[in-house]
């Protein structure tokens, strides 16, 4: 198969990328490397990447019409500055309907699209959150964008996956608590918790869902990818404590909730499950010892938040 990856340089992508070449795949990679790293990706025969922004619509017509893919993987997105509304708009609005418009005029099988959980705003109104859930975007850039393109992707009438992701961590994972707490402990820098719950999924499990709608599993819709279950903040940053073998002399402050911090942000998986015949199998110790691993040996020089109140 022919399968595009926009933001194929990152960490979902470049995982998926990873897989679907050891499946002999041709992979064509677009990514203009805002928060992607060149070594994400490994050279190989049947891999081509293209420094652009997928908001270039003469740049991506032109690979759409050279390569034209069977499937295309829709993973690029812009959050690194919160307060950059128009490249938000650019890449997660305008660059999604660019890949929606000419994957429907180049008639790709499917399109997988990644939306956040940000689409259920900061105050979700049940737990765990269902498909049916109103999605109410508004505290963010980054979740009005994203939301914006996650519409395009189904306005196209191209047959679609969206999932709807819970935090997804793992090895090149630069974005929310984990590669945070990983900096900061490293650096002699003092951490804290909040007082909140939050739902993680470890990128193994991400891919082996992401590989099965590729290989045309379930129907065009929206999906949550999540585990089922939620975490205290400070369980991951324990887990991370031992991952790293060390001992710290007073225990981590846990800060209360703010009055807009959600205590807990829980997706509910079961219609992913069923369709999918797919669930979670990585347990969190195992996934962050992993992740500290990757951490320990390339180290990170750069993390990201795709909210401004989580800094
Ligand atoms: N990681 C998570 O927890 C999470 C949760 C919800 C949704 N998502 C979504 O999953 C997808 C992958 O996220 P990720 O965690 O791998 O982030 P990432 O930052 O590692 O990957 C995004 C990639 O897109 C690239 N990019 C940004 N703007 C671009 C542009 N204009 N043109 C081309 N490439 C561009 C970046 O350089 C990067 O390589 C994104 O769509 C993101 O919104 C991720």
């Amino acid at each position: 198969m022919k399968i595009l990856v926009t933001g194929g340089a990152g960490f979902v992508g470049s995982h998926l990328v990873d897989q679907l070449l050891a499946n002999d795949e041709q992979v064509l990679v677009i990514d203009n490397f805002a928060t992607g790293r060149r070594d994400n990706l490994s050279q190989h025969s049947n891999l081509r990447v293209v420094e652009g922004t997928i908001a270039d619509e003469s740049l991506m017509a032109s690979l759409f019409g050279e390569f034209e893919p069977n499937v295309v993987v829709h993973a690029a997105a812009s959050y690194k500055d919160p307060e950059n509304w128009e490249e938000d708009v650019k890449t997660n609005a305008l660059g999604s309907a660019i890949v929606a418009n000419l994957s429907k005029a180049h008639e790709v099988q499917r399109l997988i699209y990644f939306q956040t959980a940000l689409c259920y705003g900061l105050k979700p109104l049940e737990q765990p959150i269902t498909l049916q859930h109103p999605v109410q975007p508004w505290e963010s850039s980054y979740a009005i964008s994203k939301t914006a393109g996650e519409q395009y992707v189904r306005l196209s009438g191209v047959d679609f996956i969206s999932f709807r992701l819970a935090n997804a961590y793992g090895p090149r994972n630069l974005s929310g608590p984990l590669p945070t707490f990983f900096h900061r402990l490293t650096n002699d820098k003092p951490c804290f918790v909040m007082d909140t719950r939050r739902d993680f999924i470890y990128i193994d499990d991400l891919i082996g869902l992401s590989k099965k709608a590729v290989y045309g599993d379930g129907r065009s819709g929206f999906y949550h990818v999540s585990s089922g279950s939620d975490f205290a903040i400070k369980e991951l940053f324990d887990a991370v404590i031992e991952a790293l073998q060390i001992q710290l002399e007073e225990d981590v402050e846990v800060l209360p909730r703010k009055p807009d911090d959600a205590p807990s942000i829980l997706l509910d998986p079961s219609v992913t499950n069923e369709e999918f015949k797919w669930q979670v199998t990585t347990d969190l110790n195992v996934g962050v010892n992993q992740t500290i691993a990757y951490y320990n040996e390339y180290g990170i020089v750069d993390t990201y938040t795709h909210l401004k109140q989580s800094e």
